[in-house]
């Protein structure tokens, strides 16, 4: 199965969690883009990866990218694809859920959408080991974006009713974001790391797990890109958003708070400094009509507690039609958003890539 993103810099992800292999394929490569640091995407991508912390589920995944294909067109764009093979899969976890489905995972809908014979082991191509590739695709845009001095950041903003601080929307501090290592919580503050370590492993030895909110801010951002309605920021960056799986909101600048706020509260009042355009405040999240305003672009996603959860839970068996407890097996993250900060990184990158080109 494949799945495809983008209108002028395209991203079609491939494979499925306990196929052979996982991939993305690249199309509408500015020329220079091609020449990234393939050693710097490595490292981008060994974010994703579990780590040995106590957040992240025991399975291993390497991720190593390989470049099956790589060629530039007459017009100066390129294209790419590249692989990660699966090397730790365990489908004997998954047996049982063929016909049992797990509660708040794709696995009911997908029966229905696909029929039994797609390959659901590990999630299938609804796993978060779809970001992988995902990573491939936004790491590579994100080096392009450094060169035209446009720098992106992310940090867990909660975890449960664990806070970080909020980026400060006029000068978002993506410089002080630590714990971008694997396994790791990344934060702005060294105090909420630990509220929210407590909150995750609080929820595992429950045998239950927890949802999160990302915050992403882009900097750099020239003023004047986008366009109205389907071509504005907002309208291109929502759907890669909504790919990544466990995403179930998205907010830019001031969210969903607008709909209690005044007018005068809300709207970013311009003033002049040093011969520039410039706002008071940031509450659009540096896009108005889906055009960029040249202020950061803030955005935030919310991700549910990860669906497999080691309590028992009631379902169906779809084979008999009759009701049957589940208890899951295997191995899952207790907090998908905690891998995911460098995939709505990856997101971002791929998204104004398509907005800039
Ligand atoms: C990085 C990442 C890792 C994930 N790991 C798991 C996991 O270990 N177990 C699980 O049940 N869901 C996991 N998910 C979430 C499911 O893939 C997702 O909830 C499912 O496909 C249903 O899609 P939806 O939540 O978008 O509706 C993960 C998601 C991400 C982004």
């Amino acid at each position: 199965m494949e799945s495809t993103f983008g209108r002028k810099f395209k991203v079609t992800i491939f494979g499925g969690s306990h196929e052979p292999e996982i991939g993305v394929r690249i199309e509408g490569l500015p020329g220079e883009a091609m020449d990234f640091d393939e050693e710097r995407l490595q490292q981008f991508l060994d974010l994703r990866a579990p780590g040995n912390g106590p957040f992240a589920t025991k399975r291993k995944e390497p991720d190593r990218f390989i470049v099956t294909d790589r060629a530039l067109g007459p017009d100066g764009t390129g294209s790419l694809r590249a692989v990660i093979k699966n090397t730790d899969q365990r489908s004997g976890d998954y047996k049982k859920l063929a016909d049992v489905p797990r509660p708040g995972h794709a696995d009911f809908p997908a029966r229905y959408r696909y029929g039994s014979d797609l390959n659901m082991a590990g999630g299938g191509p609804f796993s978060g080991r779809m970001t992988a590739p995902l990573c491939i695709a936004g790491g590579i845009a994100l080096q392009a974006l450094e060169k035209k001095g446009i720098r992106i950041g992310a940090h867990l903003l909660s975890v449960g009713s664990a806070s970080d601080r909020a980026f400060d929307p006029l000068r978002p501090e993506i410089d002080e974001i630590t714990g971008l290592v694997p396994g790791e919580l990344a934060v702005l503050e060294e105090a909420a790391r630990e509220k929210m370590a407590s909150e995750i492993m609080n929820a595992k030895d429950e045998g239950d797990s927890i949802g999160a909110v990302i915050e992403v801010a882009a900097l750099g951002l020239p003023v004047g890109k986008g366009g109205a309605m389907y071509d504005g920021v907002e309208s291109i960056l929502s759907p890669i958003y909504f790919g990544i799986p466990a995403v179930k909101a998205v907010e830019f600048g001031a969210g969903a708070r607008v709909a209690s706020m005044r007018g005068s509260e809300n709207n970013d009042a311009y003033y002049m400094e040093g011969g520039e355009v410039a706002a008071r405040t940031n509450n659009a999240g540096g896009l108005l009509g889906g055009i960029t305003t040249g202020m950061p672009l803030i955005a935030r996603l919310s991700f549910k507690p990860t669906p497999s959860i080691s309590k028992v839970q009631e379902s169906v068996n779809l084979k008999e039609m009759r009701a049957e407890q589940l208890k899951i097996e295997g191995r899952h993250d207790p907090c998908v958003a905690v891998r995911a900060v460098p995939a709505v990184v990856a997101a971002t990158a791929a998204g104004l890539m398509d907005v800039l080109i």
